[in-house]
């Protein structure tokens, strides 16, 4: 069994992981207005594997004898002005995830929750190839210029993702 404290902490990143997902996903909308079909493709794979990583938690408060609570997901964005806005806010928004996962490393680590500490380290290496994917298409960005015209290379590339 978990303890009650860590069960509300997995709920609420169960929570945090449905909103990056729905957040990716508006992105992924919004690309789609913007004619970016490529980056729109992969904001789409992107909300899937945090829907994947919300699943895992799911799972595994399951699988501990938990109890999964769901609460309301927090309405994302939906306007932005362009692609290099919106890849600072997945940079910011993956380092933000980043903490919490840490925090709940750290959270296990106090109640000596040796399982939970376990599946985490699963998040812990996934934040590294988040936070560097994001800040490699970022820099991208900046490399050929923040505008639709000099996107559509990138835009290619981007679309590429399975
Ligand atoms: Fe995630
Ligand atoms: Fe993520």
């Amino acid at each position: 069994m978990i303890s009650k404290t860590m069960e509300a902490a997995l709920n609420r990143q169960i929570n945090r992981e449905l909103y990056s997902a729905y957040l990716y996903l508006s992105m992924s909308a919004y690309f789609e207005t913007a004619t970016l079909k490529g980056f729109a493709k992969w904001m789409r794979v992107q909300a899937k594997e945090e829907q994947v990583h919300a699943m895992k938690i799911y799972d595994y408060v399951i699988a501990r004898g938990g109890k999964v609570v769901l609460e309301a997901i927090e309405e994302p964005k939906g306007k932005w002005t362009s692609a290099g806005k919106i890849f600072e806010e997945v940079y910011a928004h993956e380092q933000k995830v980043t903490g919490m996962i840490h925090a709940l490393v750290d959270l296990s680590l106090k109640e000596k929750d040796h399982a939970t500490f376990e599946m985490l380290q699963w998040f812990v290496r996934e934040q590294v190839e988040e936070e560097e994917h994001a800040s490699e298409i970022l820099s991208q960005i900046t490399m050929v210029g923040d505008v639709p015209g000099h996107l559509f290379y990138l835009d290619h590339q981007l679309g590429k993702r399975e």
